[in-house]
């Protein structure tokens, strides 16, 4: 008889019994029952009797680089890595409506006219709604194969007879397995279908992109397992009412990680932003209050953005923390190094703290640009407007170089800034017309630019 187990549908930990709340991860409501499955999808899929003996090979034998292809779309070549690597799973995430399945058909259709075979196979929609679309985006007449299908053990023998070099799979959770007796979109089908996937991809040398929805909580429904899975995983992220749009790879076995892509969804589709920085900027007017420019790093390449603070006397007892594109942790760690190392308390002010364009930052040197627009908005002092900033803030209220501060400065002096604040173990670099400013600790630095502390 079918053991029946139970899966935690955010972080995926297995239990032998029900609960209300995840023993994993702590998450209420999100265990469900494993129907007909007691451990992993492999134990039907795998149909060897015995093992045979693996060949051993030396880690000095010599290997050629994967063979890549290139769509010519550079945000998503680079983004991949360089280009796509032959026989790789790729998941690419992302809440529901963002623009997913725009990317990848914009995607399959640029890499089938540069000549990789490529199917796309929707189980969302059906083909005269993919065609609709790819009239619309003016993509009608590119050689893309396509199929509107759920059942996997289909697609998979298609994807075997047609011997494609690509295959986009949109979505993961509308897949059905039939060896699996669970509803599609459920954890166990999800990854039972990413495995296969996975591992047809590496066995017949096609490369799989699939498409995951993620849930509220910011994970890839029916979960992380996929992402342990794939060798790159991709998040298409933005704000809504922004058409900015970024796509971010958080795993990549082929290349770097948090190197981002950025597009602006236009009326015709997804268009590549060749110069982010200068798009974050594009709606800044004059210099005001609580609006602070941080020259940051994503991935491998320098973005600058705005960071904007807002800081009000609080009506309430508990005072307001609001934070859109930002660790919201992290802003409470500032302004209590703020109060603490400074003496400059933010008690009974509400405060608020955006990152303007819709962009996530996650990088710690964005620290002292926060401190900045913070200190700023709480003085309604407005740094000069051609100042960028950058630093991580440690608990002690030091000031701790970034990385790669010579491509920061770069940066902001092509787009006409003329001074950079910097921690003060910043590796001294001369760019032409920048005035690089370097503050020892949180203290010197409020003291000099804002005349308090
Ligand atoms: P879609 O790719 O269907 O999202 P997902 O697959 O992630 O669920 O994108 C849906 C949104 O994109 C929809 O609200 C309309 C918008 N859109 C445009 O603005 N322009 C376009 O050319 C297309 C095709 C979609
Ligand atoms: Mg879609």
């Amino acid at each position: 008889m079918a053991k029946t187990s139970f899966s935690c549908s955010a972080c995926g930990a297995s239990f032998s019994k029900w609960s209300g709340r995840c023993e994993g991860c702590g998450e209420w409501n999100t265990i469900t029952e494993d129907q007909g499955l007691s451990s992993g999808p492999s134990k039907k899929s795998l149909g060897v009797k015995r093992g045979r003996t693996i060949q051993l090979t030396d880690l000095s034998a010599r290997e050629t680089p994967p063979p890549r292809a290139c769509c010519g779309v550079g945000e998503l070549d680079r983004v991949l890595g360089g280009g796509l690597v032959a026989a790789s799973a790729i998941l690419v995430g992302g809440d529901p409506g963002i623009g997913k399945s725009t990317l990848l058909l914009q995607a399959a259709a640029r890499f089938a006219q540069a000549g990789v075979k490529t199917v796309y196979v929707s189980g969302e929609e059906a083909s005269a709604q993919v065609r609709m679309r790819a009239q619309r985006l003016g993509l009608a007449d590119a050689p893309v194969q396509l199929a509107a299908e759920t059942n996997l053990r289909d697609i998979l023998t298609t994807l075997e007879a047609e011997r494609p070099q690509l295959a986009v799979i949109d979505s993961i959770q509308t897949m059905w397995a039939d060896h699996v007796d669970s509803a599609p979109g459920s954890v166990s089908q999800v990854r039972a279908a990413a495995h296969e996937l996975t591992t047809f991809a590496k066995r017949h040398g096609i490369s799989i992109i699939m498409v995951g929805h993620v849930t509220k909580e910011g994970q890839i429904a029916g979960p992380r397992v996929v992402e342990h899975m794939v060798d790159t995983v991709l998040y298409f992220e933005g704000e809504r009412g922004h058409q900015f749009r970024i796509l971010r790879a958080v795993k990549n076995r082929f290349g770097p990680a948090d190197e981002i892509g950025v597009f602006e969804m236009t009326g015709s589709g997804l268009s590549e932003v060749i110069n982010p920085s200068a798009l974050f900027l594009s709606e800044r007017g004059e210099p005001s209050p609580g609006s602070v420019v941080f020259a940051g790093i994503e991935g491998t390449r320098p973005v600058l953005v705005e960071m904007q603070a807002l800081i009000a006397p609080s009506p309430h007892s508990q005072p307001r923390r609001a934070v859109v594109g930002w660790d919201s942790s992290r802003l409470a760690m500032i302004l209590a190094v703020l109060e603490a190392r400074c003496g400059i308390p933010f008690a009974g002010l509400d405060v608020y703290l955006n990152v303007a364009g819709g962009m996530k930052i996650s990088e710690p040197a964005a620290d002292l640009a926060v401190a900045a627009a913070l200190l700023s908005a709480r003085e309604d002092v407005a740094l000069p407007a051609d100042t960028v900033v950058f630093g991580e803030i440690s608990l002690s209220g030091a000031l701790r170089p970034a990385p790669q501060t010579e491509n920061r400065l770069k940066e902001a002096q092509k787009l006409g800034f003329t001074a950079a604040i910097a921690p003060g173990g910043s590796k001294t670099v001369s760019v032409n017309g920048l005035n690089l400013r370097k503050s020892g600790d949180l203290a010197g630095f409020v003291g000099e630019f804002f005349g308090a502390g």
